[in-house]
């Protein structure tokens, strides 16, 4: 843990001229109902950010459960848990996954029922502030539904993508997940990513019918990043504690995640990022 601390040191050290720093895209992953791959897409999709040349750090955001580390056969020592408790530092507790993919790992399930203070997120963002320059991308995997964490967590990204099914249920709870947030905060950006679909007409139909209820009730844009097939393979790495883009990288699942990433970087300006600083300044609002 020491010198892998100390490795990352020497790379902000490195990093650190002020004038080509990385501005850092804050990026909440979230749904409304659970299980419907938020941590496989979140995993994936910053491997395959990462392949195309980018710096990803992915934090598993749900401090209740550590997705990611089991994902990736791992089990990370110190997680996001040990950060906010004081007890760690932001250097300590980046881990150092497959292909390299840094990562902040969740809790351990005995730890479900801490919920962060204020005066936790404010330390959780001084520490975020060390990443200065760091990455292209910070990945938030949240837990399911709407805890105060999760809450804080979208409202401070630059942009969250809503991952649902094409079942109606996953639909309904993206949509009242949707009304919520925007309810606390009307100046998130939403984007919509639809998993499971059995074809390429089901995933655009639900991506379109969500996007007209969203702009028809709500007033909300909600482009579509894409959608990701319905792929026996997925289960598979996941026992397997694989990536599904390293052990079947050119399955359906994959491609069209690897697709999505790379459409993801060709987006519009208008919708890059406000940096570490924009990320931390609405933090900080919240917990005021
Ligand atoms: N594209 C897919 N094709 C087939 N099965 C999938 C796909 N994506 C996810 N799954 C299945 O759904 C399960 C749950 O995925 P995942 O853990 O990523 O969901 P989650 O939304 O993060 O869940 P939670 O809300 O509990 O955090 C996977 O273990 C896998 O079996
Ligand atoms: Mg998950």
């Amino acid at each position: 843990m020491y010198d892998q601390a100390e490795a990352l040191r020497q790379l902000v050290k490195q990093n650190t001229e002020p004038q080509n720093q990385k501005k850092t895209k804050f990026i909440s992953v979230t749904s409304g109902k659970g299980g419907v791959g938020k941590s496989n897409f979140s995993l994936n999709f910053s491997l395959a950010l990462q392949r195309l040349g980018m710096n990803v750090l992915v934090i598993d955001a749900d401090i209740g459960m550590a997705n990611i580390d089991v994902l990736m056969g791992m089990s990370s020592r110190y997680s996001l848990y040990h950060l906010v408790k004081n007890e760690k530092t932001i250097w300590d507790i980046i881990s150092v996954g497959p292909e390299g993919l840094h990562y902040i790992a969740g809790g351990s399930g005995l730890l479900e029922l801490i919920r962060l203070s204020d005066e936790e997120i404010n330390r959780f963002g001084a520490e975020i502030l060390k990443l200065q320059g760091q990455y292209d991308f910070i990945i938030f995997d949240t837990g399911a539904g709407l805890s105060k964490e999760t809450t804080q967590f979208i409202t401070a990204s630059d942009e969250t993508i809503v991952v649902t099914t094409p079942e109606p249920t996953s639909i309904t709870d993206a949509y009242a997940l949707i009304k919520m947030v925007n309810s606390v905060d009307s100046s998130v950006k939403f984007k919509i990513v639809v998993n499971r679909s059995g074809d390429r007409a089901e995933g655009e139909r639900t991506a379109t019918n969500i996007a007209s209820a969203t702009k028809r009730f709500l007033n909300i844009e909600l482009p579509s990043i894409g959608y990701i097939y319905d792929d026996s393979h997925v289960s598979k790495s996941v026992k397997k504690q694989v990536p599904l883009l390293m052990l079947f990288p050119d399955c359906d699942a994959a491609n069209s995640i690897k697709q999505i990433a790379k459409e993801y970087l060709n987006l519009p300006i208008e919708s890059t990022s406000t940096g570490i600083k924009g990320f931390l300044h609405r933090l900080l609002k919240r917990t005021r």
